[in-house]
């Protein structure tokens, strides 16, 4: 898997007879023991291991949630609060599940914004970022099919609101969206038949994920991690082991991220979910103001900034795919924001940008929030396709370290050791 040199012995007779039929102890030990990790990360690092630990959960309180609930129109709504009050357990179980999901964005979007500001998507991370824009992808198909579940008025209606855009497509084709439409839907209008097949892939999505984080991980491990300083590994002083030194960092920011998310879980568990969801879905009675979740906030501000439907879906879908580019749009030589004083500045306007369309997309479409909305979807854009590709082109770096040990060390640190040939 990596480009490292196997240090693993095997011991014991059971040990050397599995090693040369099935290595799964080399493997563990070649790139969870042994692997050689830049001794400079910060805590921003810790986030890969947060949202695997997400990852994990979800699966493991969905299954149990799945056994629980009932994907009919009839029965969903009752089945959920069943769960909630008469389920063992069920009044944590969900929480732990609903509130996952927030903190599961909330990492992502860290984890994103990380390697946005540090460069790992720059050669020769590329592949691996680009697994990473798919994960993303999958797990917003994943959170919206989720949504749907509990069959409240924001589940019935986001699905009608968010489905119906495809028919945006009947202005390319004339039958075309349409088409589509119904036969997501498999009839003519949201039912319990939409209801099952959702419930369906929701539960398969998270699979695929996790197929994804697979590949993710593989890419990782064969070109190395990336540093707050962009510089690679050169000797072994820049590096130390993954065990124990990542492990237990790791091991601290999952412990500082569960306080967050348990804090929700047991004193605000339904915050960040919206109040119409404890309505049964009518599909006669509108709610005065459709919001998604508050991760697909920027999305929808994005969507409602452009009067034409078909080129507001087409723009939601472009802000997802310039990620793609992200990697060869960059012309800078320099990978970490840290050494570029200019560009620093844009990342930070990235980011306003960013959290303003979150804030505008729970307003209500008109007036000035509507113009704001533009101005930040325009700046979205115009930073990967202008500010990126021009700034790489005329910013004049700071001097970067010339090793991840001179950054932690300083100079003479590094001297020293070379001198001693000391690991970690
Ligand atoms: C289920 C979601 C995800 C999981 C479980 C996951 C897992 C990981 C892990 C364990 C690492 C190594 C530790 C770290 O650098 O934090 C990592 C690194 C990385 N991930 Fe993800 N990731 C996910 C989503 C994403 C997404 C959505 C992107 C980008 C769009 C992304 C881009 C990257 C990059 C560029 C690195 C290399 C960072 C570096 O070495 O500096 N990941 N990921």
């Amino acid at each position: 898997m990596a480009a490292h040199e196997s240090t693993c012995v095997p011991k014991s007779r059971f040990g050397k007879w599995m090693d040369v039929r099935l290595p799964i102890g080399r493997l563990v030990h070649d790139q969870l023991v042994d692997f050689p990790t830049p001794r400079n990360l910060n805590y921003l690092w810790t986030f890969g291991s947060i949202l695997s630990f997400f990852l994990m959960l979800q699966i493991l309180t969905g299954i149990v949630l799945a056994m629980h609930y009932q994907p009919s129109a009839a029965d969903a709504f009752d089945s959920v609060v069943r769960i909630d009050r008469d389920v063992n357990f069920g009044w944590l179980l969900r929480p732990l599940h609903a509130v996952g999901a927030s903190m599961f964005f909330l990492a992502v979007y860290i984890h994103i914004f990380r390697g946005l500001y540090y460069g790992s998507y720059k050669a020769p991370r590329e592949i691996l970022w680009i697994i990473g824009v798919l994960i993303f992808v999958a797990m917003m198909a994943a959170a919206f099919l989720g949504y749907s579940l509990p069959w409240g008025q924001m589940s019935f209606w986001a699905v009608t609101v968010i489905t119906n855009l495809f028919s945006s497509l009947d202005d390319v084709i004339p039958g075309l969206g349409t088409t589509v439409v119904q036969w997501l839907w498999g009839g003519y209008s949201v039912t319990g038949v939409t209801l099952n097949r959702f419930f369906s892939l929701h539960y398969l999505l998270p699979f695929v994920i996790v197929g994804l984080v697979g590949l993710h991980i593989w890419a990782l491990h064969v070109v190395g991690q990336n540093n707050p300083t962009g510089v690679d590994i050169k000797t072994k002083s820049d590096a130390v082991t993954f065990y124990p030194y990542a492990t237990s960092k790791d091991a601290v920011g999952i412990f500082g991220f569960m306080i967050l998310f348990l804090w929700f879980v047991f004193f605000l568990p339904d915050y960040l979910g919206h109040a119409d969801n404890y309505i049964p879905a009518d599909p006669l009675v509108t709610p005065p103001h459709i919001v998604p979740e508050w991760y697909f906030l920027p999305y929808y501000a994005i969507l409602r900034a452009i009067p034409s439907k078909l080129f507001g879906v087409i723009a939601i879908f472009s802000s997802l795919g310039v990620l793609l580019f992200v990697p060869w749009l960059d012309t800078s030589l320099v990978r970490s924001t840290k050494y570029r004083p200019f560009y620093k500045w844009f990342f930070w306007l990235l980011v306003l940008s960013c959290l303003a369309l979150g804030y505008l997309g729970s307003k209500p479409a008109d007036g000035a929030y509507v113009i704001w909305a533009r101005v930040f979807t325009a700046y979205y854009f115009a930073h990967f396709l202008i500010v990126l590709p021009l700034m790489g082109l005329i910013e004049r770096p700071k001097r970067v370290p010339g090793s991840i040990t001179e950054d932690v060390l300083g100079p003479e640190g590094t001297a020293g050791a070379a001198a001693t040939g000391k690991k970690g």
